[in-house]
């Protein structure tokens, strides 16, 4: 069965004693989450191994971004490798933060996932249509030139490391969120990517990002092809984090 997945990116928001707070209280109702669902944090980088310290294992972690290159003199940058001496367990590649404002190209990303894989650590590409381009009914062309460029480098016994996290650029902070059958439809899209490029299609957990909340996630969750969410504004409150991750269909 495909893992089901919630992660929340803080982005680049947090503190020592946010992590206090929203780490203890995610913690400790992440009893009440069903059993399948994996519950992932994702601070900024130098917050975790605090939040590792205070997840005491009942969470997973995650970093934002690591650099394409494995050691060495890149002043700023952190590795996979550290990530993973860190603790995490997943690293978002790709994130359209990264590609808009940091200029970050689907080449920069595939080498970012070759060294996740590298590490052992599972690499999350984040792949999203703009509305223009949206507008101009090159969504599934965008995403799937985004997955299959981003993921050329995974080898064949790599792809129970890899996840793909869909994510509308025109849905992410700005309060739209797709609807549940137009993120259904790209899911579907997506996963006959991954099979054209043979890989494991049906196993690899596919997760929706953009404005997702407490009160749309059951809706989004309940589709066939949606796998869990990465969440950004809402994962910074705990009480609607741990709301979210309990919007699996029951049974899970
Ligand atoms: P949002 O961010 O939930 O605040 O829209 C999602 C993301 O960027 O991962």
């Amino acid at each position: 069965m495909r893992r089901r997945i919630v992660a929340g990116n803080w982005k680049m928001n947090g503190s020592k004693d946010l992590v206090k707070q929203l780490v203890g209280a995610v913690c400790e109702q992440s009893g009440n989450v069903g059993k399948d669902v994996e519950v992932v944090i994702i601070p900024p980088a130098i917050y975790l191994g605090q939040v590792a310290e205070q997840g005491g294992g009942r969470i997973t972690t995650g970093a934002q971004n690591v650099s394409q290159w494995q050691s060495g003199a890149y002043t700023g940058e952190i590795s996979a490798e550290m990530a993973r001496d860190m603790g995490c367990g997943y690293v978002l590649v790709g994130h359209s933060e990264r590609r808009q404002l940091f200029g970050e190209t689907d080449s920069v990303a595939a080498a970012k996932v070759e060294q996740v894989l590298l590490s052992g650590l599972v690499a999350v590409l984040c792949v999203g249509e703009t509305l223009a381009e949206r507008e101009a009914g090159q969504a599934e062309a965008v995403v799937a030139e985004q997955v299959r460029s981003g993921l050329s480098v995974v080898a064949d016994d790599q792809w129970s490391r890899v996840v793909v996290a869909y994510e509308p650029v025109w849905a992410i902070g700005t309060g739209k969120t797709a609807t549940a059958d137009d993120a259904q439809a790209m899911h579907s899209e997506i996963r006959k990517v991954l099979d054209g490029m043979n890989a494991p299609a049906n196993e690899i957990s596919v997760l929706y990002g953009g404005s997702v909340k407490a009160d749309n996630a059951a809706a989004l969750f309940a589709e066939p092809d949606i796998d869990g969410g990465l969440i950004g504004g809402a994962s910074l409150k705990a009480e609607e984090f741990i709301s979210i991750c309990r919007s699996f269909p029951a049974g899970v």
